[in-house]
């Protein structure tokens, strides 16, 4: 293996209050997220796939895998790259990466390794990876651009960056849209504290500009679809109470009643996605974008 890429300084060290929450929020669903990963990963391994595609990820590749959750698209990086290459996973949360390194054990990968970083401090030297890979987060970043730089500056010469960020509109992830429009209707919640791109089809041109901005030649954008299946429309409801932050904190506090009633609104809403055997398929749109160096 190769000599050990060592962060220039301690990433975690200068964490704001507001990571401390932000890392205590995801740590409280990494449970869920293990739960429910047959689900995500069904789906979303197509994604995956074609990030690492769209990076050219080799045999004996460094790559960097920024904000892993439970450890992909690290370990499909990690196969790619064998024992001669090397994989960096990264996460604020630890104990989205404590199930990360259950995994990458259970799996018997060994060329990964799981590292508490936050995303917008992350310090590695320069030209440190071929291959930088974020699937969904850095649209959630208030300022990507600085990130975006550090990103293409830890890349080696050619090195590429693939993301993956959710498509806007309604149709892009229909059941936490569906979700909160249910949660509107019933409680009183503050307005979004940022207005969101509404447009479909407005995320693709606006990553591809923030890539340019960052110092990124000939950014490839591109759409894909992935499919959510659950076995009833309760599943849904459970789901987003296990795996997200924002619903997790909307709904554990409502009465039984108020839980009851949110789950047949959401069930109302979901209709148009049930299937002849009461399960539910909704699909999603993600966009892909690549970036080399
Ligand atoms: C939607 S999950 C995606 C996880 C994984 N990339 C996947 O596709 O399965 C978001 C992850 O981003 C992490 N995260 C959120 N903000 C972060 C930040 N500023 N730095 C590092 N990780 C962050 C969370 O802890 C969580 O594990």
């Amino acid at each position: 293996m190769e000599k050990e890429i060592e962060p220039m300084s301690t990433p975690s060290s200068g964490v704001t209050r507001d990571k401390e929450e932000l890392s205590q929020q995801w740590d409280s669903v990494a449970a869920g997220w293990k739960k429910w990963w047959p689900t995500i990963e069904d789906a979303a391994r197509c994604v995956s796939r074609r990030m690492i595609e769209l990076a050219e990820i080799q045999p004996g590749h460094r790559v960097l895998d920024i904000a892993t959750g439970i450890g992909e698209p690290a370990l499909l990086a990690a196969s790619r790259v064998g024992p001669t290459g090397r994989v960096v996973a990264t996460d604020l949360s630890s104990r989205m990466l404590e199930i990360a390194r259950e995994r990458a054990m259970t799996l018997g990968v060994t060329n990964v390794e799981f590292m508490e970083a936050d995303a917008e401090r992350l310090d590695f030297p320069d030209g440190s990876f071929d291959a930088v890979l974020w699937r969904w987060g850095v649209t959630d970043l208030p300022d990507p651009l600085n990130t975006l730089v550090a990103i293409r500056r830890m890349l080696a010469p050619n090195g590429a960056f693939a993301t993956a960020v959710w498509d806007a509109g309604p149709k892009a992830r229909p059941l936490a849209t569906l979700a909160m429009i249910a949660a509107r209707e019933m409680f009183d919640l503050p307005a979004p504290l940022v207005e969101e791109p509404s447009r479909p089809g407005s995320v693709g041109p606006a990553l591809a500009k923030a890539l340019g901005h960052a110092g990124f030649p000939d950014v490839r954008v591109e759409e894909m679809r992935l499919t959510l299946e659950f076995a009833s429309t309760d599943d849904c409801n459970r789901y987003l109470m296990d795996v997200s932050p924002v619903f997790a904190a909307l709904l554990s506090d409502k009465s039984p009643a108020e839980q009851g009633e949110y789950r047949h609104r959401l069930a109302e809403k979901l209709r148009q996605y049930v299937t002849a055997d009461g399960g539910v398929r909704i699909p999603n749109a993600t966009i892909c974008a690549v970036g080399r160096r």
